[in-house]
């Protein structure tokens, strides 16, 4: 077989070559980028009984953590990619509704209700491109409902794991115009909008670095 890998990434590669044993490659190579047990310690306690919409929820991998640690939490997972979900367990899955091919544009325009309290964005960020970067902030946002608590998950730049990371990105993913955004030019872009907005840092970075992980909420 000949790959030309200037049309295939080497990570759609994998995933055409391994199957369903991509997940767990997978599982072990996110691992050591991130430990995502540490992350859902760090989550406010959800009430019960509440939903997070998940945007650019992929795989859906931090998710089932996020699910298995919080029994009655429900979700809402969004992402533009057509498959989505594939790391969610089967006992997970029945309070997950995946919406495939929905951008926040999209989503936000349909008729579906949105009655979440929390919204997750983890790991995205730092693959839209710079220029569109206002763009997209301003339209995650417009998905924050006043009371809502905005979860931003992303990877702090200037360790040797964000470069790692970031070389991962660009030639294992294939996604050339991933570029880190810190902890506090998210905060910058957030409080141009939000001068009030309320932000807690969950301290995640100490635990897994280079990830961070910040609460955003007062959304008035
Ligand atoms: C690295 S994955 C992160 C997946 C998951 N959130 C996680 O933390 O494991 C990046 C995800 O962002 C999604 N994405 C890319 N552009 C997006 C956009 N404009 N709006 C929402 N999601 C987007 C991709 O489809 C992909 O699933």
């Amino acid at each position: 077989m000949v790959v030309d890998f200037r049309i295939m990434s080497i990570g759609k590669f994998a995933r055409k070559l391994l199957g369903s044993n991509f997940y767990k490659i997978a599982k072990y190579y996110k691992e050591f980028f991130f430990h995502i047990p540490s992350f859902v310690e760090i989550l406010p306690k959800f009430p019960a009984n509440t939903t997070i919409l998940d945007v650019g929820g992929g795989d859906g991998e931090v998710l089932n953590y996020v699910l298995s640690g919080n029994p009655t939490l429900k979700a809402v997972l969004i992402d533009p990619n057509d498959n989505i979900g594939g790391m969610i367990s089967t006992s997970n899955r029945k309070r997950v509704t995946l919406y495939p091919g929905y951008s926040m544009q999209k989503y936000k325009e349909s008729n579906i209700s949105k009655g979440y309290q929390f919204v997750l964005i983890s790991d995205v960020l730092h693959h839209i491109p710079e220029k569109d970067r206002d763009r997209f902030i301003n339209e995650l946002l417009g998905l924050c409902l006043k009371d809502s608590t905005l979860i931003i998950k992303d990877i702090q730049p200037g360790y040797v794991k964000s470069w790692l990371s970031l070389f991962s990105d660009i030639f294992i993913s294939g996604d050339k115009s991933t570029k880190l955004i810190s902890m506090e030019e998210i905060t910058k872009k957030i409080r141009n909008k939000y001068p009030k907005v309320q932000v807690t840092d969950t301290g995640l970075q100490k635990k897994t670095p280079p990830n961070y992980c910040l609460l955003f909420s007062n959304f008035k």
